[in-house]
């Protein structure tokens, strides 16, 4: 199991930036950067992550002996780790969409970013916890609006994400662990379960025209199936969005 090295900071730029910085400067596996703020905190595609006080920012440092190619599984362990923390405050809620957004109602709860340092990976997650972001580029929600009621102490704001921090960090060494030991094997099984169904319409940005299919599952290499335009399309790189039609709504 990993042993976390906690540096618990107040105000940071990005923690994924200070993961990276320590990482350079040689920090072990298990560091792990936590910020009660972040003033430049960074999304996917050079997106910014609304990072204000009361929501949960982390990044991990870890020295995985792996070949490049299986990096991209990673993403996929730290999402199943988000789907168990938000499990233990609402349980069987978190829909997964490809590659780690955690969805609840359509609405995105949490933001995974990626990011190589030398041999080191630094995993970097934020988890809405008592806001909701304004202007996001998607639909989103947190803990407390999804219906996490208990934790939605306004006395003490502090203590609720230090509570999520801690199941959060539980939860990734469980799931890295699994992950070690078994390959991406189960955590596909496992990703497979909590994702919306096979079939689901999906649209996908790919290149300047998007393109429009139902999901047909998760390849061994961790790329996104998706039947469009009568073949089966291979997505390794990608912003996906669900399409809701008309018949499911009604
Ligand atoms: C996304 O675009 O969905 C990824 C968002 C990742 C946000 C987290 S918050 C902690 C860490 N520090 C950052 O600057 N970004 C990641």
């Amino acid at each position: 199991m990993i042993r976390f090295e906690i540096k618990q900071y107040d105000s940071v730029g990005s923690t994924n930036d200070e993961a990276c910085r320590l990482a350079l400067a040689g920090a072990p596996h298990g560091t792990v950067v936590v910020a009660r703020e972040q003033t430049a905190g960074r999304g996917r595609r050079g997106r910014n992550w609304s990072s204000p006080p009361g929501n949960l920012y982390l990044s991990i440092v870890l020295r995985p002996d792996l070949p490049p190619a299986r990096l991209a599984e990673l993403s996929f362990v730290a999402a199943l780790a988000v789907v168990d923390t938000v499990d233990r405050f609402i349980p069987g809620k978190a829909v997964l969409k490809w590659p780690n957004d955690v969805l609840i109602d359509g609405a995105k709860i949490s933001g995974i970013l990626l990011e190589r340092v030398d041999a080191a990976i630094v995993v970097g997650i934020g988890l809405n916890v008592l806001h909701v972001p304004e202007n996001a580029a998607a639909a989103a929600t947190s803990l407390v609006r999804a219906g996490a009621s208990h934790v939605a102490d306004a006395a003490q704001p502090e203590a609720r994400v230090a509570e999520v921090r801690t199941a959060l960090l539980d939860a990734f060494a469980h799931r890295f662990a699994e992950w070690q030991e078994g390959g991406f094997g189960p955590v596909r099984d496992d990703w497979l379960e909590r994702a919306h169904p096979v079939g689901t319409v999906l649209r996908v940005s790919v290149g300047p025209d998007p393109v429009t299919g139902t999901f047909a599952g998760l390849a061994l290499d961790a790329a996104l199936l998706l039947n469009a335009s009568g073949s089966l399309r291979r997505i390794t790189a990608g912003d996906v969005v669900l399409v809701f039609q008309a018949s499911a709504l009604g």
